[in-house]
This record gives C-alpha cells, structure tokens and sequence, in this order.
C-alpha cells in the first residue's frame, strides 16, 4: 500500500493504494467517480474509458503507479454542467439506450473530437472501434458525431 498522487478532474487526490492497483478501482471504489463503468476488466468493451492526457485510454488496463504526473479526465470532469459539445449531441440525438456503455463512448468521442474536428466516417470507425454498446447505439453515435462537427 502507497499514498499514490493522483490528479484527477483538474483535482489533486491522494488515495492509498497499492500502485498495481487499475485506474479503474482507484476512480470508481475510492473517488466513488462511478459515471466510468466496469464491463470488461481486459480492455475489450471501452466501458472505463477515461482521458490521460486528452488520450483515451481504458482505465481497466492502467495502473495508477503508470498515471504518474498525467492529467485524467473522467465523464463527470468533461465539463461542469454536462453541457460538452459531445453531451450535446448525445442529448439531441436520442442515443443512450440502457446507457451503460456511453460515459466510455462519450469520453473516447471527445477525445477524437479533440484531436480531429472534422473526423472522416474512417477516423471514427477506428476511434470509435473499441467502444462496445449491447444495445446497438452505433448508428446514432455516429450521427451525434458528424453533428458535433456541423457545429464546430
Ligand atoms: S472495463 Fe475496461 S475495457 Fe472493458
Ligand atoms: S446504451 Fe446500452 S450498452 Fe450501450
């Protein structure tokens, strides 16, 4: 067990935590930031997905010994009034079924955003790939996507 510095959400946190100890863990059962969902375990399903360093990365597969000084951004730091462009769009679109998997599609959306405003269908298929949603939301994430950039 460590006293682990972690920076979360714009928020210095220190937990105890033995420093193999997943992200995800750490978020949901310490920081009770309970938005980022456990479906996997093995990095499949993208349900943990949080930003590191504006990077989607799935918090099942990251220790919090590998974070270090990098900045992580979980659903309910992504903006302060669930206003994010990309909430937005999600609103407007329709596309939360049973919502399990959509804090981990949001947050890997945004990033994508972020780093290509304009993404092609291709860029998306490829960010969004990992994602995985049991109710099949695909058709409409992707439209709440190319929304976010007719706005942008
Ligand atoms: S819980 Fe992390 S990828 Fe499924
Ligand atoms: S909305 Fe139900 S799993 Fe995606």
């Amino acid at each position: 067990m460590a006293t682990i510095n972690l920076k979360i959400n714009g928020q210095t946190q220190l937990v105890d935590a033995d420093p193999d100890t997943p992200l995800l863990w750490v978020l949901r059962e310490e920081l009770q930031l309970v938005g980022t969902k456990y479906g996997c375990g093995i990095g499949s399903c993208g349900a943990c997905t949080v930003h590191v360093d504006g990077v989607a990365m799935r918090s099942c597969q990251l220790t919090v010994e590998q974070i270090g000084e990098q900045k992580v951004t979980t659903i309910e730091g992504l903006s302060e009034h669930g206003n994010h462009p990309v909430q937005q769009a999600w609103l407007a679109h329709d596309v939360p079924q049973c919502g399990y998997c959509q804090a981990g599609q949001i947050m890997s959306a945004s990033a994508l955003l972020n780093d290509s405003p304009n993404p092609s269908d291709a860029e998306i298929d490829a960010a969004m790939n990992g994602n995985v949603c049991r109710c099949g939301t695909y058709t409409r994430i992707k439209a709440a996507i190319k929304s976010v950039n007719a706005v942008g």
